[in-house]
Protein backbone atom coordinates (compact mmCIF):
# COMPACT_ATOMS: atom_id res chain seq x y z
CA UNK A 1 0.00 0.00 0.00
CA UNK A 2 0.88 3.58 -0.62
CA UNK A 3 1.63 5.89 2.03
CA UNK A 4 2.55 9.29 2.13
CA UNK A 5 4.95 11.32 3.36
CA UNK A 6 2.11 13.71 5.86
CA UNK A 7 0.57 10.28 7.08
CA UNK A 8 3.25 9.65 9.16
CA UNK A 9 5.70 11.42 11.32
CA UNK A 10 9.64 11.12 10.00
CA UNK A 11 11.44 13.06 12.50
CA UNK A 12 15.26 13.12 13.30
CA UNK A 13 15.95 10.57 10.40
CA UNK A 14 18.13 11.21 7.75
CA UNK A 15 16.10 10.78 4.44
CA UNK A 16 16.81 9.82 0.53
CA UNK A 17 14.52 11.79 -1.59
CA UNK A 18 14.19 11.23 -5.13
CA UNK A 19 13.04 14.34 -6.89
CA UNK A 20 12.40 15.01 -10.62
CA UNK A 21 14.61 18.05 -11.39
CA UNK A 22 14.94 17.18 -15.10
CA UNK A 23 14.63 20.72 -15.93
CA UNK A 24 15.10 22.86 -19.05
CA UNK A 25 18.69 24.03 -19.30
CA UNK A 26 19.74 26.52 -22.18
CA UNK A 27 23.22 27.89 -22.05
CA UNK A 28 23.81 26.82 -18.77
CA UNK A 29 20.74 28.48 -17.38
CA UNK A 30 17.98 26.52 -16.24
CA UNK A 31 14.55 28.15 -18.56
CA UNK A 32 11.49 26.84 -16.35
CA UNK A 33 12.59 25.94 -12.41
CA UNK A 34 8.72 24.79 -11.61
CA UNK A 35 9.65 21.25 -10.87
CA UNK A 36 12.40 22.67 -8.52
CA UNK A 37 9.56 24.70 -6.99
CA UNK A 38 7.00 22.21 -7.10
CA UNK A 39 9.69 19.56 -4.74
CA UNK A 40 9.88 22.38 -1.83
CA UNK A 41 6.68 21.15 -0.65
CA UNK A 42 8.13 17.41 0.63
CA UNK A 43 11.63 18.99 1.01
CA UNK A 44 10.14 22.06 3.69
CA UNK A 45 7.78 19.66 5.55
CA UNK A 46 11.20 16.96 6.11
CA UNK A 47 13.34 20.05 6.99
CA UNK A 48 10.44 21.36 9.61
CA UNK A 49 10.84 17.93 11.26
CA UNK A 50 14.63 18.14 11.58
CA UNK A 51 15.60 15.43 9.01
CA UNK A 52 18.84 15.26 7.59
CA UNK A 53 17.97 15.14 3.49
CA UNK A 54 19.35 13.37 1.02
CA UNK A 55 18.10 14.87 -2.27
CA UNK A 56 18.95 12.79 -5.56
CA UNK A 57 17.77 13.16 -9.27
CA UNK A 58 18.16 12.28 -12.68
CA UNK A 59 18.80 14.97 -15.68
CA UNK A 60 18.66 14.21 -19.48
CA UNK A 61 19.86 11.04 -20.69
CA UNK A 62 23.84 10.24 -20.32
CA UNK A 63 25.17 7.87 -23.22
CA UNK A 64 28.97 9.54 -23.99
CA UNK A 65 31.13 10.94 -21.16
CA UNK A 66 30.46 14.59 -22.79
CA UNK A 67 27.20 13.99 -21.77
CA UNK A 68 27.97 13.88 -18.05
CA UNK A 69 29.57 17.61 -18.13
CA UNK A 70 26.07 18.50 -20.45
CA UNK A 71 23.64 17.39 -17.35
CA UNK A 72 25.57 17.96 -13.94
CA UNK A 73 22.91 18.97 -11.64
CA UNK A 74 25.28 21.64 -10.50
CA UNK A 75 23.24 24.38 -11.69
CA UNK A 76 20.03 22.74 -10.12
CA UNK A 77 22.36 22.99 -6.99
CA UNK A 78 22.62 26.69 -6.90
CA UNK A 79 18.60 27.34 -7.70
CA UNK A 80 17.80 24.95 -5.08
CA UNK A 81 20.11 26.72 -2.80
CA UNK A 82 18.49 30.27 -3.91
CA UNK A 83 15.27 28.55 -3.36
CA UNK A 84 15.51 27.19 -0.08
CA UNK A 85 17.84 30.58 1.02
CA UNK A 86 20.18 27.80 2.73
CA UNK A 87 23.27 26.13 1.41
CA UNK A 88 23.07 22.91 -0.29
CA UNK A 89 26.06 21.36 -0.42
CA UNK A 90 26.91 19.17 -3.70
CA UNK A 91 28.49 15.77 -4.35
CA UNK A 92 29.97 15.53 -7.50
CA UNK A 93 29.45 11.89 -7.64
CA UNK A 94 25.90 10.05 -7.25
CA UNK A 95 27.93 7.02 -5.96
CA UNK A 96 31.29 6.42 -4.33
CA UNK A 97 33.37 6.60 -1.06
CA UNK A 98 33.28 10.04 -1.09
CA UNK A 99 29.70 10.01 -1.41
CA UNK A 100 28.90 7.59 1.40
CA UNK A 101 31.29 9.85 3.87
CA UNK A 102 29.61 12.74 3.61
CA UNK A 103 25.94 11.74 3.24
CA UNK A 104 26.89 9.79 6.29
CA UNK A 105 28.39 13.03 8.19
CA UNK A 106 25.59 15.30 7.35
CA UNK A 107 23.67 16.54 10.22
CA UNK A 108 19.97 16.98 11.00
CA UNK A 109 18.78 19.93 9.09
CA UNK A 110 21.42 19.86 6.32
CA UNK A 111 20.93 19.14 2.59
CA UNK A 112 22.97 17.42 0.79
CA UNK A 113 22.56 16.64 -3.52
CA UNK A 114 23.95 14.28 -5.27
CA UNK A 115 24.80 14.11 -8.80
CA UNK A 116 22.92 12.82 -11.58
CA UNK A 117 21.75 9.63 -10.73
CA UNK A 118 22.32 8.54 -14.60
CA UNK A 119 26.05 8.81 -14.29
CA UNK A 120 25.62 5.03 -13.46
CA UNK A 121 24.14 4.62 -16.93
CA UNK A 122 27.47 5.50 -18.39
CA UNK A 123 29.00 1.80 -18.72
CA UNK A 124 26.14 -0.72 -17.49
CA UNK A 125 22.93 1.30 -16.85
CA UNK A 126 22.77 0.32 -13.87
CA UNK A 127 20.43 3.22 -12.80
CA UNK A 128 18.09 2.60 -15.67
CA UNK A 129 17.84 -1.60 -15.08
CA UNK A 130 17.45 -1.21 -11.77
CA UNK A 131 20.26 -2.48 -10.71
CA UNK A 132 19.79 -3.79 -7.04
CA UNK A 133 23.29 -3.21 -5.78
CA UNK A 134 22.88 0.37 -6.96
CA UNK A 135 19.90 0.56 -4.83
CA UNK A 136 21.15 -0.89 -1.79
CA UNK A 137 24.09 1.25 -1.83
CA UNK A 138 21.85 4.35 -2.37
CA UNK A 139 19.66 2.99 0.77
CA UNK A 140 22.33 2.64 3.07
CA UNK A 141 23.18 6.34 3.06
CA UNK A 142 19.47 7.22 4.72
CA UNK A 143 16.93 4.84 7.31
CA UNK A 144 13.57 6.19 4.74
CA UNK A 145 13.32 6.28 1.16
CA UNK A 146 10.72 9.38 0.11
CA UNK A 147 9.53 9.13 -3.76
CA UNK A 148 8.57 12.53 -5.30
CA UNK A 149 9.94 12.68 -8.76
CA UNK A 150 6.12 11.97 -10.21
CA UNK A 151 7.43 12.88 -13.68
CA UNK A 152 9.82 10.24 -13.38
CA UNK A 153 7.27 7.87 -12.27
CA UNK A 154 7.00 5.95 -15.14
CA UNK A 155 10.44 4.28 -14.91
CA UNK A 156 11.33 1.33 -13.02
CA UNK A 157 14.96 2.71 -12.10
CA UNK A 158 16.82 2.33 -9.40
CA UNK A 159 16.39 5.28 -7.42
CA UNK A 160 12.53 5.58 -8.20
CA UNK A 161 11.64 2.41 -8.05
CA UNK A 162 14.43 -0.24 -6.45
CA UNK A 163 15.58 1.64 -3.47
CA UNK A 164 12.35 0.54 -2.08
CA UNK A 165 13.48 -3.01 -1.22
CA UNK A 166 14.92 -1.43 0.97
CA UNK A 167 14.26 1.53 3.13
CA UNK A 168 11.06 1.87 4.19
CA UNK A 169 9.06 4.25 1.91
CA UNK A 170 6.83 7.29 1.58
CA UNK A 171 5.33 9.14 -1.44
CA UNK A 172 5.95 12.99 -1.57
CA UNK A 173 3.43 15.71 -1.74
CA UNK A 174 4.09 16.87 -5.29
CA UNK A 175 3.10 12.91 -6.32
CA UNK A 176 0.14 13.69 -4.09
CA UNK A 177 -1.46 16.28 -5.83
CA UNK A 178 -0.53 14.84 -8.91
CA UNK A 179 -2.40 11.69 -8.50
CA UNK A 180 -5.67 13.67 -6.72
CA UNK A 181 -5.34 16.10 -9.82
CA UNK A 182 -5.23 13.52 -12.03
CA UNK A 183 -7.73 10.96 -11.04
CA UNK A 184 -10.79 13.05 -12.90
CA UNK A 185 -9.19 11.19 -16.19
CA UNK A 186 -8.24 7.75 -14.52
CA UNK A 187 -12.20 6.58 -12.85
CA UNK A 188 -16.03 8.41 -13.05
CA UNK A 189 -14.57 10.72 -16.27
CA UNK A 190 -17.09 13.21 -16.96
CA UNK A 191 -18.23 12.67 -20.54
CA UNK A 192 -17.65 13.37 -23.53
CA UNK A 193 -14.11 13.14 -22.97
CA UNK A 194 -11.75 14.57 -25.41
CA UNK A 195 -7.91 14.54 -25.99
CA UNK A 196 -5.39 16.30 -27.70
CA UNK A 197 -2.33 15.44 -28.77
CA UNK A 198 0.66 16.98 -30.88
CA UNK A 199 4.14 16.44 -30.54
CA UNK A 200 7.49 15.55 -32.70
CA UNK A 201 7.17 11.83 -32.66
CA UNK A 202 4.40 9.69 -33.47
CA UNK A 203 6.80 6.32 -32.55
CA UNK A 204 6.99 7.31 -29.25
CA UNK A 205 3.31 7.85 -28.27
CA UNK A 206 1.86 5.09 -30.31
CA UNK A 207 1.44 2.78 -27.09
CA UNK A 208 -0.20 5.44 -25.17
CA UNK A 209 -2.98 6.69 -28.76
CA UNK A 210 -3.53 3.57 -28.52
CA UNK A 211 -4.59 2.50 -24.97
CA UNK A 212 -6.22 6.11 -24.73
CA UNK A 213 -8.13 5.50 -28.27
CA UNK A 214 -10.32 2.72 -25.48
CA UNK A 215 -10.93 5.71 -23.05
CA UNK A 216 -11.54 8.82 -25.02
CA UNK A 217 -14.41 10.40 -26.63
CA UNK A 218 -12.60 12.14 -29.32
CA UNK A 219 -8.80 11.97 -30.09
CA UNK A 220 -7.44 15.74 -32.07
CA UNK A 221 -4.36 14.96 -33.74
CA UNK A 222 -1.71 18.05 -34.10
CA UNK A 223 2.02 18.49 -34.82
CA UNK A 224 4.53 15.49 -36.45
CA UNK A 225 1.93 12.83 -35.06
CA UNK A 226 -0.85 14.65 -37.00
CA UNK A 227 1.67 14.16 -40.57
CA UNK A 228 1.68 10.29 -39.36
CA UNK A 229 -1.39 9.81 -39.64
CA UNK A 230 -2.11 11.82 -42.62
CA UNK A 231 0.81 10.40 -44.61
CA UNK A 232 -0.38 7.19 -43.32
CA UNK A 233 -3.87 7.48 -44.98
CA UNK A 234 -1.81 8.77 -48.10
CA UNK A 235 -1.88 12.77 -47.52
CA UNK A 236 1.07 14.12 -49.23
CA UNK A 237 2.79 15.40 -46.32
CA UNK A 238 6.17 16.83 -48.45
CA UNK A 239 9.26 17.07 -46.38
CA UNK A 240 6.84 17.58 -42.73
CA UNK A 241 8.11 15.40 -39.64
CA UNK A 242 6.56 12.28 -39.96
CA UNK A 243 7.17 8.36 -39.19
CA UNK A 244 8.04 6.41 -42.27
CA UNK A 245 8.39 3.33 -40.66
CA UNK A 246 6.05 0.82 -42.61
CA UNK A 247 5.03 -1.11 -39.14
CA UNK A 248 4.52 1.63 -37.19
CA UNK A 249 2.22 3.53 -40.17
CA UNK A 250 0.36 0.50 -40.50
CA UNK A 251 -0.48 -0.10 -37.09
CA UNK A 252 -2.02 3.77 -37.71
CA UNK A 253 -3.93 2.62 -40.35
CA UNK A 254 -5.38 -0.07 -38.33
CA UNK A 255 -6.40 2.53 -35.46
CA UNK A 256 -7.69 4.51 -38.29
CA UNK A 257 -10.18 1.70 -39.49
CA UNK A 258 -10.87 0.83 -35.93
CA UNK A 259 -11.53 3.83 -34.31
CA UNK A 260 -12.62 6.29 -37.59
CA UNK A 261 -15.04 8.02 -35.38
CA UNK A 262 -12.37 9.16 -32.78
CA UNK A 263 -9.54 9.85 -34.36
CA UNK A 264 -9.79 13.92 -35.80
CA UNK A 265 -6.99 14.86 -38.02
CA UNK A 266 -6.25 18.84 -39.50
CA UNK A 267 -7.97 19.58 -42.40
CA UNK A 268 -5.41 23.11 -43.14
CA UNK A 269 -2.17 24.19 -42.51
CA UNK A 270 0.59 26.59 -41.81
CA UNK A 271 3.38 25.52 -44.73
CA UNK A 272 7.23 26.62 -44.74
CA UNK A 273 10.02 24.83 -46.87
CA UNK A 274 7.29 22.19 -47.45
CA UNK A 275 6.89 21.19 -44.20
CA UNK A 276 3.67 21.22 -42.07
CA UNK A 277 5.06 23.66 -39.27
CA UNK A 278 1.24 24.71 -37.40
CA UNK A 279 -2.45 23.96 -37.90
CA UNK A 280 -4.50 26.55 -39.34
CA UNK A 281 -7.75 28.59 -38.73
CA UNK A 282 -10.30 26.19 -39.71
CA UNK A 283 -8.60 23.32 -37.80
CA UNK A 284 -8.50 25.17 -34.80
CA UNK A 285 -12.11 26.19 -35.01
CA UNK A 286 -13.06 22.85 -36.13
CA UNK A 287 -11.15 21.70 -32.61
CA UNK A 288 -12.47 24.25 -30.52
CA UNK A 289 -16.06 22.69 -31.61
CA UNK A 290 -15.02 19.32 -30.08
CA UNK A 291 -13.45 20.77 -27.10
CA UNK A 292 -16.54 23.11 -26.20
CA UNK A 293 -18.65 20.31 -26.29
CA UNK A 294 -16.54 18.12 -23.65
CA UNK A 295 -16.67 17.57 -20.00
CA UNK A 296 -13.23 16.29 -19.52
CA UNK A 297 -10.21 17.36 -21.60
CA UNK A 298 -6.47 16.22 -21.64
CA UNK A 299 -3.70 17.94 -23.81
CA UNK A 300 -0.20 16.91 -24.31
CA UNK A 301 1.59 18.02 -27.11
CA UNK A 302 1.42 21.47 -29.26
CA UNK A 303 0.11 22.25 -32.72
CA UNK A 304 3.24 22.84 -34.36
CA UNK A 305 6.62 24.52 -34.14
CA UNK A 306 5.24 27.08 -31.60
CA UNK A 307 8.98 28.26 -30.27
CA UNK A 308 8.87 30.51 -33.64
CA UNK A 309 6.45 32.99 -33.32
CA UNK A 310 5.24 32.74 -36.91
CA UNK A 311 4.27 28.72 -36.22
CA UNK A 312 2.99 29.62 -32.77
CA UNK A 313 -0.81 30.91 -33.84
CA UNK A 314 -2.15 27.77 -33.63
CA UNK A 315 -1.34 26.54 -30.17
CA UNK A 316 -2.30 29.89 -28.73
CA UNK A 317 -5.75 30.35 -30.78
CA UNK A 318 -6.40 25.92 -29.40
CA UNK A 319 -4.99 26.68 -25.46
CA UNK A 320 -6.61 29.82 -25.22
CA UNK A 321 -10.52 28.29 -26.30
CA UNK A 322 -10.05 26.26 -23.04
CA UNK A 323 -9.75 29.69 -20.83
CA UNK A 324 -13.90 29.90 -20.85
CA UNK A 325 -14.66 26.16 -21.19
CA UNK A 326 -15.70 24.81 -17.99
CA UNK A 327 -14.74 21.04 -18.36
CA UNK A 328 -12.10 19.61 -16.46
CA UNK A 329 -8.96 20.78 -18.69
CA UNK A 330 -5.38 19.11 -17.32
CA UNK A 331 -2.41 19.35 -19.30
CA UNK A 332 0.82 17.50 -19.22
CA UNK A 333 3.89 17.13 -21.21
CA UNK A 334 7.19 19.11 -21.12
CA UNK A 335 7.01 21.40 -24.48
CA UNK A 336 3.02 21.54 -23.40
CA UNK A 337 4.07 23.44 -20.71
CA UNK A 338 6.92 25.60 -22.03
CA UNK A 339 4.33 26.65 -24.72
CA UNK A 340 1.60 27.35 -22.13
CA UNK A 341 3.89 29.52 -20.10
CA UNK A 342 5.47 31.13 -22.55
CA UNK A 343 1.70 31.85 -23.74
CA UNK A 344 0.40 33.10 -19.90
CA UNK A 345 -1.93 30.40 -20.53
CA UNK A 346 -1.82 28.88 -17.25
CA UNK A 347 -5.23 30.32 -16.52
CA UNK A 348 -7.04 28.02 -19.34
CA UNK A 349 -6.25 24.85 -17.45
CA UNK A 350 -7.56 23.01 -14.28
CA UNK A 351 -4.51 21.47 -13.56
CA UNK A 352 -0.54 21.33 -14.92
CA UNK A 353 0.87 17.82 -14.94
CA UNK A 354 4.86 18.30 -14.17
CA UNK A 355 5.20 14.32 -16.07
CA UNK A 356 5.31 14.58 -19.51
CA UNK A 357 5.53 10.76 -19.45
CA UNK A 358 4.50 9.95 -15.91
CA UNK A 359 1.02 11.83 -16.77
CA UNK A 360 0.46 9.97 -20.41
CA UNK A 361 1.35 6.71 -19.00
CA UNK A 362 -1.26 7.41 -15.74
CA UNK A 363 -4.21 8.24 -17.85
CA UNK A 364 -3.45 5.59 -20.23
CA UNK A 365 -2.82 2.43 -18.18
CA UNK A 366 -4.02 3.63 -14.49
CA UNK A 367 -1.15 2.78 -13.10
CA UNK A 368 2.32 3.71 -13.18
CA UNK A 369 5.30 1.43 -13.48
CA UNK A 370 7.77 3.00 -10.08
CA UNK A 371 4.38 3.06 -8.07
CA UNK A 372 3.45 -0.28 -8.86
CA UNK A 373 6.87 -1.46 -8.17
CA UNK A 374 7.06 0.45 -4.66
CA UNK A 375 3.93 -0.63 -3.48
CA UNK A 376 4.88 -4.49 -3.87
CA UNK A 377 7.92 -3.72 -2.25
CA UNK A 378 7.20 -0.82 0.71
CA UNK A 379 5.15 -2.74 3.49
CA UNK A 380 7.98 -5.41 3.63
CA UNK A 381 9.81 -2.84 5.04
CA UNK A 382 7.85 -1.14 6.95
CA UNK A 383 7.39 -3.99 9.37
C1 LIG B 1 10.54 13.77 -17.98
O1 LIG B 1 11.10 14.84 -18.19
O2 LIG B 1 9.54 13.37 -18.62
C2 LIG B 1 11.03 12.92 -16.86
O3 LIG B 1 11.99 13.59 -16.11
C3 LIG B 1 11.55 11.60 -17.36
O4 LIG B 1 12.66 11.80 -18.17
P1 LIG B 1 13.11 10.61 -19.15
O5 LIG B 1 12.10 10.54 -20.26
O6 LIG B 1 14.48 10.98 -19.63
O7 LIG B 1 13.11 9.34 -18.33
Amino acid sequence: MIHYVDETEIKNKKVIVRCDFNVPIQDGKIIDNSRIIKSLETINLLLKNNNALILMSHLGRIKTAEDKEKYSLQVVRNELSRLLNKDVKFLNSPVGMETMKVCKELKNGEVVLLENTRYCDLTERLESNNDLNLAKYWASLADVFVVDAFGSLHRNHASVAGISTYLPTYIGLLVKEEINNLNPVIMNIKRPFTIFMGGAKVDDKLGYIKLLLKKCDKLLLGGGIANSFLYACGYDVKDSLCTTDEMTLDEIRELIKVYKDKIIMPIDFVIEDNKILDLGDRTINKYKKYLDESKTIFINGTCGKFEESRFSHGTIALFSTLKNNSAIKIAGGGDTLNAINEFGLQDAFTFLSSGGGASLEYISNNNLAALDYINKHTDTNRQ
